[in-house]
């Protein structure tokens, strides 16, 4: 049946206003913050190829499939679960899957918040040419000071919750639609500078060897998770977000082109960072595996030393706090749009409530860097040992909650929603492109998951089959 459902929140002017703000959620800290680091903590180039083949076989196929059942539905998360679920005849208890959405954007956004707290202090840093000339060890010093401070954590977390408060009460084309436009091509250029002076930097092949080949012996199954998890947690899938923001996309655009263009730009900016980072690392004899630190151990080397740093430092922060600001109100769109729809609150009401809720938790990483950064909650399980309450939160939500909504709404559209209606909204006209994607979410995603599940729990061992290392 064609779907001639309409939002109550407005929509996208177009389709690029779409894959700009879908791209501004996929594109944020995930790609220049956590690649690098998670890629620096598991080996290298094994990780990077297990995490392309993610995105490729199960976050495309998973986007669009979200996509679709946003437009479909034309509501919150929960709502349109709950709607199509009547309408495919089934129990509207799915609507359950939008509740665990709501809950993995609100853990998500409250770390987000704090880390992108740090790239706001540092545009101050780097402003004020703290950077120049410094070395690593000073740099390094530099962001220790920062974390172990809890009340400027709290001071920056505070500065850009407000700030995601305000671009949300704004609504869709008011203030989120014109700061993308500009946001998006500005950062691919200051990242294409970055590598242009870590292709200088003389270690630029041991950069890209670490990122590009492979050895199986590096990663185990829980890197395997944590790859899968992040092709997930990069792309913004498996919580609502893209869902929510596809129910404001216009009935003609097409999901496909869409969901691999936006697939792409995001892959393509997060190889950029890697590449631009690994270099530096290794001509500076730096750690790759030094944690959430890395970028803002890392960059300043670079920044410090080039002429224009100063410039190009602020504005590279820059970009970074609008990347993540572009992606945070994508995390609590779905939270306030069901509190106007069901609870009847205006837009404002609704952003400084979700906003202030997630402000206070998020006071459990700040202080996980610095008063409670022995705290070891879940220390007794081998994988936890060293994880602060942060590190179990990113785990937690990242690694176990989107991929678990994933499979969820892989589940959804092709066992439950009816063939004629996915086709329907999709627009493909049962083309070989349709039938390919009803096979990978039919059985690939659901089947990569639960394998990577099992294989992590150590329920079933699949590594031996794969040449893993554990
Ligand atoms: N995709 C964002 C990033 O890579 O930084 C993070 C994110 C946004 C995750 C929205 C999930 C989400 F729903």
């Amino acid at each position: 049946m064609t779907n001639t459902r309409k939002s109550i929140h407005g929509s996208w002017s177009s389709r690029l206003a779409f894959v700009l703000a879908a791209t501004g959620s996929a594109v944020g800290l995930g790609n220049i913050w956590k690649f690098p680091y998670i890629t620096g903590e598991h080996g290298g180039g094994a990780f990077v190829l297990v995490y392309l083949a993610c995105i490729a076989v199960i976050g495309i196929p998973i986007m669009m499939a979200e996509v679709m059942l946003g437009r479909r539905g034309r509501q919150s998360p929960i709502n349109s679960m709950r709607t199509l679920a009547e309408e495919a005849g089934v129990s509207r208890r799915w609507s359950w899957l939008g509740w665990s959405g709501v809950l993995a954007g609100f853990f998500i956004l409250s770390y987000y918040s704090v880390i992108a707290g740090w790239a706001l202090a540092y545009v101050f840093r780097a402003i004020s040419g703290t950077f120049t000339g410094a070395t690593a060890e000073g740099i390094a010093s530099i962001f220790e000071r920062l974390t172990d401070d809890p009340e400027r954590l709290m001071g920056w977390h505070t500065l850009f919750m407000v700030m995601t408060m305000i671009v949300v009460a704004r609504g869709v084309r008011g203030g989120l639609e014109r700061a993308v436009r500009f946001l998006v091509p500005a950062l691919f250029v200051l990242l294409l500078l970055l590598d242009g002076y870590a292709m200088a930097s003389g270690a630029f092949d041991q950069g890209l060897a670490f990122l590009f080949k492979p050895d199986f012996s590096k990663i185990d199954a829980n890197g395997v998770l944590i790859a899968m998890g992040h092709a997930f947690f990069t792309l913004s899938l498996g919580m609502g977000a893209i869902m929510v923001y596809g129910s404001y996309l216009p009935q003609r655009a097409s999901i496909a082109k869409t969901s691999i263009t936006i697939a792409l730009l995001d892959t393509l900016v997060a190889l950029l960072a890697g590449m631009a980072i690994f270099p530096i690392v290794f001509a500076n004899g730096l750690e790759p595996a030094a944690g959430p630190g890395l970028i803002f151990q890392t960059l300043h080397i670079a920044f410090g030393h080039m002429t224009g740093g100063v410039v190009f430092g602020t504005l590279f922060f820059v970009l970074l706090v609008f990347a993540a600001w572009t992606s945070s109100i994508s995390l609590i769109e779905p939270a306030v749009a069901w509190l106007v729809e069901n609870r009847g609150m205006s837009r404002v009401r609704a952003s400084v409530l979700a906003g202030v809720a997630t402000w206070l938790f998020g006071l459990l990483t700040v202080f996980s860097f610095n008063l409670w950064a022995q705290f070891r909650p879940l220390g007794f399980i081998d994988i936890f040992r060293n994880a602060t309450v942060f590190d179990l939160l990113d785990y937690l939500t990242a690694n176990i909650m989107l991929p678990l909504g994933g499979l969820f709404i892989a589940l959804f559209s092709v066992w439950v929603m009816k063939r004629g209606d996915s086709l329907d909204e999709l627009g493909m006209r049962d083309a070989f492109g349709y039938r390919l994607w009803r096979v990978l979410v039919r059985y690939v995603t659901p089947v990569a998951v639960i394998i990577v599940f099992l294989n992590v729990t150590g329920m079933v061992d699949f590594s031996g089959l794969l040449g893993l290392s554990g």
